[in-house]
C-alpha cells in the first residue's frame, strides 16, 4: 500500500503482521498495574470496540500481555509501516485542505526525532499524548482524510467520536483531554482511566497536535534565565542618575556613557551577567533548554542530570558544553569558569541534592538558581531520590511504592535545606513551572513562610507574568506546511520587519521586551533550532501576533510563501492556561484556582475562526493542578485567513489582558486599556482600587 493508500484504510480490515518491539527506540517507563481483575476485563473490552469480533480471539490475548508487561495497551500491532514525519501538505490524501494541515502537524507530533517516546504515542513530558493507542490513530487519519469543511471531528481524549456536520467557519475538530469529574482528577485517577482507555493526559500541545520539538521551550527559557539575570544585577547595581540603557547580554556592544557607575564592567552602560552562576536540574524533554538558555544569557550555568543517557544526548546535540561526573573535579572547574567570565554550560551527571549540598558546604556563591526535574510527576520517575541509583530507584518504584515514596519526600527536604542555605547568601532561586515548590512543601520540606506563603517566588510571578503575560506576550508559532525550509527563513524576515515597525513606537513599558524579541527572531535561523517541521516560536503581543499572521497571509496570497501555514501557540501564555502554581500564580485576587479564563478561552477561539481548539486537564504541573486550552489556525491566503486572524487572535489574547487587569495586575489594566482606547466595540470591566490601610482600619474598628 502507498502512504496515501494506508491512511485512507483506517484500521485495516484484515489484521497486519505484528510490529516487532524496538528496542533501539527510547520506551515509555511500565506504567502503574492499578487494574482490578474486573477493571482489567473492561480495560480489554474497551480496547476491542475498534475491531470486529473475529479478531478478538488474537487480539485479546496480544492485548492481555502488554496490558500485563506495560501497565497500558498501545496496540503497538497497529504502528503503522510508512515512516512518520510531516509531509508536504499537498502529499496528504485529504477533500479539505485545513485537515491536511492538521494531519502534518500529528505526524510531526509523533516524528521520532520530535517525540519522547514515539512507538507509546508520548510526545513529551513522560506522560504526554498525542493518542492512547494506534488505532485512534488510524482512526483519526482517516477522518480527517475523508472529511470536508463542513464537518467537525470531535476528539475525546484521543478517541476520536466522530465527524459531525457543521459549517465552513467551525473548527474542523475539538479536542478534549483528562476533562474529568473534579472529585476524579488525583494521579491514581488517571492512571486507572488511562489503562481503562477512557482517559489520557494530553500535557499542553501533546494532545493538541501543536508540539513543534525542544525549540518551543528554548525560547521561554531564555526570556526566563535573561531576565532572572536581570534581577539580579538590578539589585546588585542600583540605576544610578546618568546611566541609560539596560542590563545587557551575553557581552556588550555599547559604549558606556557619561557618568557610568564605576563598578560596572568597561564599556558598559549597566553590568553584564558574565561570571554570574545558575544552578538548576534535568536535562529531559524540555529540562535541556536550560544550558543553551544559559549560554545565550551570557552566565555560568551548572546542570544536574542523574540520567546518563539524557546527558550524553544533550552533550551529544551540542546543548550542553561539558559533562563532569565527579563533584572534586566538578568543583574546581565551576570556579575557574566563574573567576575567567567564561559563558559555559557544565552538566554534572548525578543527583541534584549532591551538587547543591557540596555547593552550599563549599562556600561557593551561586547568583541563580532553579530546578526542572519533573515534580509533576513525583511518583512514578519525575524525580529521582537522592541516595539511590537510578536503577534501585527504578525498582523501588514498581516493587516498593510506599518506600519510594518517602525517599523522594525525604530527598526534597534535604534538597530544599541545601536551597536554602545558598538563599541565605543571595542566590536568586525560583520554582520553574515543575511544581517544585508544591511537592516540597507536601514533602515537609522548609520552604513555606509564616504566612502559608512560599519562601521562594514562581518564574510567572516574578518574570513571565509582570513581564509577559499581563502585556499580551506569549508563545506565539506557526509551521511552514510547505515543508520548506526557505519559507521558513521568509516568515522570520517578515516577522522582523513586523516587530521592527511596532518596536519604532511601542511604549516604554514593552520596550525591552521587543528588543529582546527581535533579537531572538534575528538569531533564530542562525541558532539552527528547527526539529521536524519547519516551524518558529517567537513571544508576541497581540499586535505583533495579528500583523506577523495577516502579513504572512499576504504572503501566501501573492505567492511569495509556497504553502500554507499553521499558527498556533503554546498553552504557557496570558489566556490559554489557569494553572495556580505556573501561569496564573501571579494573580492575587483569589481566583487563581478558577478555571474560566481557559474555559472562555477554548470556547471564544472556536467560534471566531480556529481551525481546531483543545481543552485539557493537566500539563506541566500535573493532573488536576491546570486546565489548559489551545488553538491551531491553517492560514491559506484567503479573505477568510485575514478574517479569523483578526477576530480569533485578538480574543486569544485579550481575554487573559482582561482577566489579569480584573485581578488588578498593573501591566494588565494598562495593556487593556491601551487596546480598548485603538478598538470600537471592546468594553472591559476595570476595577476599582480600594485602599488597603482604610480595609484594615474599617475591619479593626468593627472588631
Ligand atoms: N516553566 C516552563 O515553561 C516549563 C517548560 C517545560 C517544562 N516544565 C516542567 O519542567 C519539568 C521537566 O520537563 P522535561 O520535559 O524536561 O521532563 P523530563 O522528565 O524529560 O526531564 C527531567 C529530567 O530530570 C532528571 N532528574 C530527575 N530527578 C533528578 C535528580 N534528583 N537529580 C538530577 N536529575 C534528576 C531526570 O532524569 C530527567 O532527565 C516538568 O515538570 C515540566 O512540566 C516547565
Amino acid at each position: 500500500m502507498t502512504f496515501q493508500e494506508e491512511i485512507l484504510a483506517g484500521i485495516p480490515s484484515e489484521l497486519p503482521e505484528g510490529m516487532p518491539y524496538d528496542s533501539t527506540v527510547n520506551h515509555a517507563p511500565k506504567r502503574k498495574d492499578i487494574l482490578t481483575p474486573e477493571q482489567k476485563v473492561l480495560a480489554l473490552k474497551n480496547a476491542l470496540r475498534y475491531f470486529p469480533e473475529r479478531h478478538h480471539a488474537v487480539l485479546a490475548k496480544e492485548f492481555a500481555e502488554e496490558l500485563r508487561r506495560y501497565g497500558r495497551i498501545y496496540m503497538y500491532r497497529f504502528r503503522p509501516r510508512y515512516e512518520m514525519y510531516a509531509r508536504p501538505v499537498g502529499e496528504y490524501p485529504a477533500r479539505c485542505a485545513q485537515a491536511a494541515g492538521i494531519m502534518a502537524m500529528i505526524q510531526n507530533n509523533l516524528d521520532p526525532r520530535v517525540a519522547q517516546h514515539p512507538h507509546e504515542l508520548i510526545i513529551y513530558g513522560g506522560n504526554g499524548a498525542i493518542f492512547q493507542n494506534w488505532a485512534q490513530y488510524r482512526l483519526v487519519m482517516q477522518y480527517l482524510a475523508t472529511m470536508t469543511d463542513e464537518q467537525t471531528l470531535v476528539m475525546y481524549s484521543g478517541h476520536p467520536l466522530g465527524l459531525f456536520p457543521s459549517h465552513r467557519d467551525a473548527p474542523r475538530v475539538i479536542v478534549t483531554n483528562g476533562m474529568v469529574i473534579p472529585n476524579y482528577s488525583k494521579p491514581d485517577d488517571w492512571e486507572r482511566l488511562n489503562a481503562l482507555g477512557v482517559s489520557q493526559y494530553g500535557q499542553m500541545t501533546a494532545g493538541s497536535y501543536m508540539y513543534i520539538g525542544p525549540q518551543g521551550i528554548v525560547h521561554g527559557t531564555t526570556i526566563t534565565v535573561m531576565n532572572a539575570a536581570r534581577k539580579v544585577l538590578e539589585k546588585r547595581f542600583p540605576v544610578k542618575p546618568g546611566m541609560t540603557g539596560e542590563y545587557v547580554m551575553a557581552g556588550c556592544d555599547r559604549p558606556s556613557p557619561a557618568g557610568a557607575d564605576p563598578s560596572v564592567m568597561a564599556g558598559c552602560d549597566r553590568p553584564s551577567p558574565a561570571g554570574l552562576l545558575f544552578v538548576t536540574a534535568g536535562l529531559g524533554g524540555m529540562s535541556g533548554a536550560q544550558p543553551k538558555a544559559g549560554n545565550i544569557a551570557g552566565v555560568v550555568s551548572v546542570t544536574a542530570e542523574i540520567n546518563p543517557l539524557a546527558a550524553e544526548k544533550r552533550y551529544a546535540q551540542g546543548w550542553v558544553d561539558e559533562l563532569h561526573r565527579d563533584l572534586d573535579e566538578l568543583i574546581p572547574r565551576i570556579r575557574k569558569a566563574v573567576a575567567a567570565k567564561e559563558v559555559v554550560s557544565l552538566a554534572y551527571v548525578g543527583n541534584v541534592v549532591d551538587l547543591w549540598e557540596r555547593l552550599a558546604a563549599e562556600g561557593i556563591r551561586v547568583d541563580l538558581g532553579s530546578d526542572q526535574t519533573s515534580l509533576h510527576n513525583p511518583w512514578a520517575g519525575g524525580y529521582y531520590p537522592v541516595g539511590y541509583s537510578l536503577e534501585e530507584s527504578k525498582r523501588m518504584m514498581a516493587e516498593e511504592p510506599e518506600r519510594f515514596r518517602e525517599a523522594v519526600r525525604a530527598s526534597l527536604r534535604r534538597h530544599v535545606a541545601a536551597v536554602n542555605v545558598l538563599a541565605g547568601r543571595g542566590m536568586y532561586f525560583f520554582d520553574y513551572g515543575n511544581a517544585f515548590l508544591l511537592e516540597s512543601s507536601r514533602a515537609g520540606a522548609d520552604v513555606l513562610l509564616p504566612d502559608g506563603r512560599f519562601r521562594y517566588p514562581s518564574y510567572v510571578q516574578d518574570i513571565m507574568g509582570p513581564m509577559y503575560f499581563d502585556y499580551g506576550f506569549g508563545p506565539f508559532r506557526w509551521v511552514c506546511l510547505s515543508e520548506d525550509p526557505e519559507d521558513l527563513a521568509l516568515t522570520d524576515a517578515i516577522a522582523m520587519k513586523v516587530l521592527g515597525e511596532i518596536a519604532a513606537t511601542a511604549p516604554e513599558e514593552i520596550a525591552g521586551q521587543m528588543r529582546d524579541n527581535i533579537r531572538w527572531i534575528e538569531e533564530a535561523g542562525r541558532n539552527h533550532l528547527v526539529v521536524g517541521s519547519q516551524a518558529r516560536i517567537l513571544y508576541a503581543d497581540c499586535e505583533g501576533r495579528t500583523k506577523i499572521a495577516l502579513a504572512f497571509n499576504a504572503a501566501i496570497r501573492e505567492g511569495r510563501l509556497r504553502g500554507p501555514v499553521v499558527l498556533g501557540r503554546d498553552h504557557h501564555d496570558v489566556s490559554g492556561t489557569d494553572s495556580p502554581f505556573r501561569e496564573t500564580s501571579n494573580i492575587y485576587d483569589g481566583s487563581q484556582f478558577c478555571a474560566d479564563m481557559a474555559v472562555q478561552n477554548v470556547i471564544g477561539d472556536g467560534f471566531r475562526g480556529a481551525t481546531w481548539v483543545s481543552i485539557h486537564n493537566g500539563g506541566g504541573v500535573g493532573w488536576g493542578e491546570v486546565i489548559n486550552g489551545g488553538f491551531g489556525m491553517v492560514i491559506d491566503g484567503s479573505e477568510d485567513s485575514d478574517r479569523h486572524i483578526r477576530e480569533m487572535l485578538f480574543w486569544d489574547v485579550n481575554n487573559g489582558i482582561a482577566r489579569r487587569s480584573w485581578a488588578r495586575n498593573a501591566p494588565a489594566r494598562f495593556a487593556i486599556e491601551r487596546e480598548m482606547a485603538r478598538t470600537p466595540g471592546l468594553r472591559v470591566t476595570l476595577p476599582h482600587e480600594a485602599s488597603d490601610d482604610l480595609l484594615r482600619q474599617t475591619l479593626a474598628d468593627s472588631q
